[in-house]
């Protein structure tokens, strides 16, 4: 029997693409969904093609390690992660992302299947300067981004995953990827910039830089990986490397609308944050709505270079023109707002 592929965070933003390009690359697969997941059961038929579901969390195997063992699992996507930026839910984000990654690695031991940690560019390519890059053999950057908690879980979940696998003889590799843009992105988890801008709500350009690519792009080639006999230690997808202010201008070239954010130096974004930092720390309570989240401001003054030096001809992967991306980005956030694509969660 072909074994199949077990995904995490199937009804995610990334995990709705990945279910389509297991289908286009005939790819049997089985999604891990949680029973509490905003992504209706019934629609999962509909959207998610041959790929079956199992319910459970990743942080808990017994639930369904026996389900995924009669399925005959070769290869797990584990993609299920918190997404937040901001630090407050840090225990949450390192608890899902951290043990939820090592459950994963144990539950892999006892199925006889190899781990596929879906990560962030960030953990190795995140710089203060323009024109550095980092590929897969870059060492992590715990004193650049250590302090923000997603890639503070990000980091310990590669490198103790990592640890895990090579303990209990687990096949382990690291998708690290730049901020994925595309359609479907329900929870606006990365096209949350580009929304920002068609609403006017970007009132100044940060000084740093946004590394993004296709999220079907990144899909079709990670389905692509899971035929790999062996993994390498790590695979990059890189995009698009702009500043913000070049980013806002593809924006508006394909909204045909002029943006008119002014730019903003870095010791006036670090003030802002340090204020805002302050504030939800003496008074305890949450940030105001209308105040942008300190680590957000924070990383906005930063560059995200990322390259690679195998994934586009181990896995052809080649990222579409950026143009291309916006176009479906805004078409898709276009008609949420018009409220005709379904599902919003
Ligand atoms: N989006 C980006 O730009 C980007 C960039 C780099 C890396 N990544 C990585 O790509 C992966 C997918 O991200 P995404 O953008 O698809 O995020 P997303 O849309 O927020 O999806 C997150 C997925 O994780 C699941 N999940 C969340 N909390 C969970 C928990 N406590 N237990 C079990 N499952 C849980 C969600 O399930 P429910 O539906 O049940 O909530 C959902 O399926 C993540 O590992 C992320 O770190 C994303």
């Amino acid at each position: 029997m072909k074994r199949k592929v077990l995904l995490t965070g199937a009804t995610g933003f990334l995990g709705r693409h990945l279910t389509a390009a297991f289908e286009a690359e005939h790819v049997p697969a089985v999604a891990l969904v949680r029973a509490t997941s905003p992504w209706p059961p019934s629609d999962w038929a509909e959207r998610a093609g041959k790929t079956t579901a199992i319910f459970g969390s990743a942080l808990d195997p017994t639930g369904w390690r026996d389900a995924a063992g009669q399925a005959g699992i070769g290869t797990i996507i584990h993609a299920a992660a918190v997404v937040h930026h901001s630090r407050e839910s840090v225990e949450e984000t390192m608890r899902v992302n951290v043990e939820g990654t090592l459950q994963v690695v144990r539950a892999a031991r006892d199925l006889g299947a190899r781990v596929v940690l879906v990560s962030a560019g960030g953990t190795v390519g995140c710089f203060k300067r323009r024109d550095l890059v980092a590929d897969e053999h870059a060492p992590h950057l715990d004193a650049v981004v250590g302090d923000w908690p997603y890639y503070a879980s990000k980091l310990r979940a590669e490198r103790e995953g990592q640890r895990l696998a090579e303990k209990l003889g687990v096949d382990f590799t690291v998708a690290r990827l730049p901020v994925l843009l595309g359609p479907q992105d329900h929870r606006r988890r990365s096209t949350g910039h580009v929304s920002r801008i068609l609403d006017g709500r970007m009132p100044f350009v940060p000084a740093g830089g946004i590394h993004f690519t296709d999220v079907r792009d990144v899909a079709t080639a990670l389905a692509r990986l899971t035929r790999k006999h062996t993994f390498r230690s790590a695979y990059h997808f890189p995009g698009t490397h702009v500043t913000f202010a070049t980013f806002c201008q593809m924006v508006g070239d394909v909204t045909g609308q002029r943006v008119d954010a002014r730019f903003a130096p870095r010791p006036l974004l670090r003030g802002v944050a340090t204020a805002a930092e302050r504030m939800t720390r003496y008074t305890r309570l949450p940030l105001p709505r209308w105040m942008p989240d300190p680590v957000a401001l924070e990383m906005s003054s930063h560059f995200w270079g990322l390259g690679t030096l195998w994934t586009h001809k181990d896995l052809h992967y080649q990222a579409r023109l950026p143009r291309q991306t916006l176009v479906d980005t805004v078409d898709w956030l276009r008609g949420q707002e018009a409220g005709s694509a379904p599902h919003a969660a």
